[in-house]
């Protein structure tokens, strides 16, 4: 897709990787619609994007884990913009590494309210969008690595992931005949604050920099059609 002059939801701008890829984004001149909770990060994150060359930017202040508030934000971002042509699921958050019987009910349920279901409400909604109007269109999920392999203490974490997976193989399937292009990146350790966020610190040195998963998800969606990297693996 031919970036310029396009528009894209991402969520998960005020911070991260989202981050990363709403400037890298701005500075291709595609205009943005930035989900998140944090409003103050999202407005930082607006001005840098509008500084380095997005003709419009708006920040949408959402909690994906709660269905009607998704709802309504796609539709407000529907009248808010002139056309959408991407939407970069990249919300998310980490689960501490526990044994399952240690991990805390309420952690069990926002993983998954978050990581997937929130996912797959933003896709739903925004697909039903991209159908109407019969549009050139690409979804892209960031889902990882623990959506593709087993490790210990992520059980949690994982089943997010994995059903993310899951859901964004079987969205390709029944897009097929459609111009709705479905994509998902499975990435390792990258250096964010993901992790500190829950109080879990790794040595995050050699971990991929979130700049630079940010070229390869840009690289993607610049792919035409005919030569569509639709499940990229990001190692460090
Ligand atoms: N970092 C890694 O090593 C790594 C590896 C593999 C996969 N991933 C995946 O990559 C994605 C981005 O992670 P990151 O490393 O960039 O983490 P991050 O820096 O913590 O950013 C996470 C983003 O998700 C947003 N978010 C979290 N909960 C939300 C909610 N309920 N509603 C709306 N937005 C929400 C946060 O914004 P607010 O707090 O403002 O809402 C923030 O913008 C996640 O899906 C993560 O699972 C990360």
């Amino acid at each position: 897709m031919n970036l310029k002059g396009k528009t894209a939801v991402v969520t998960g701008a005020s911070d991260g990787i989202g981050r990363q890829v709403a400037l890298k984004l701005a500075s291709e001149g595609v205009s943005l619609a930035l989900v998140a909770r944090n409003k103050d990060r999202l407005n930082q994150v607006k001005a840098e994007c509008l500084e380095i060359g997005s003709p419009k930017v708006e920040v949408y202040v959402c909690d994906i884990s709660k269905r009607d508030e998704v709802k309504q934000t796609v539709n407000k971002i529907i009248t808010d913009f002139d056309g959408i042509d991407i939407l970069l699921n990249i919300a998310g958050v980490w689960q501490k590494l526990n044994k399952l019987q240690d991990i805390d009910d309420d952690e069990i349920d926002s993983v998954i309210d978050i990581n997937l279901k929130g996912l797959v409400y933003m896709s739903k909604y925004l697909l039903q969008y991209f159908k109407e109007e019969d549009k050139d269109a690409i979804i892209l999920n960031v889902s990882s690595r623990s959506g593709i392999t087993a490790q210990e203490g992520q059980t949690i974490y994982s089943a997010s992931k994995w059903g993310v997976t899951g859901f964004t193989e079987v969205l390709k399937t029944e897009c097929k005949d459609t111009k709705v292009r479905v994509a998902t990146v499975h990435q390792g350790g990258t250096n964010t604050e993901l992790f500190n966020k829950t109080n879990e610190h790794f040595d995050q040195n050699k971990f991929i920099k979130p700049e630079d998963l940010a070229d390869v998800i840009v690289y993607m969606l610049s792919r035409p059609a005919q030569i569509w990297l639709h499940d990229v693996r990001v190692e460090y």
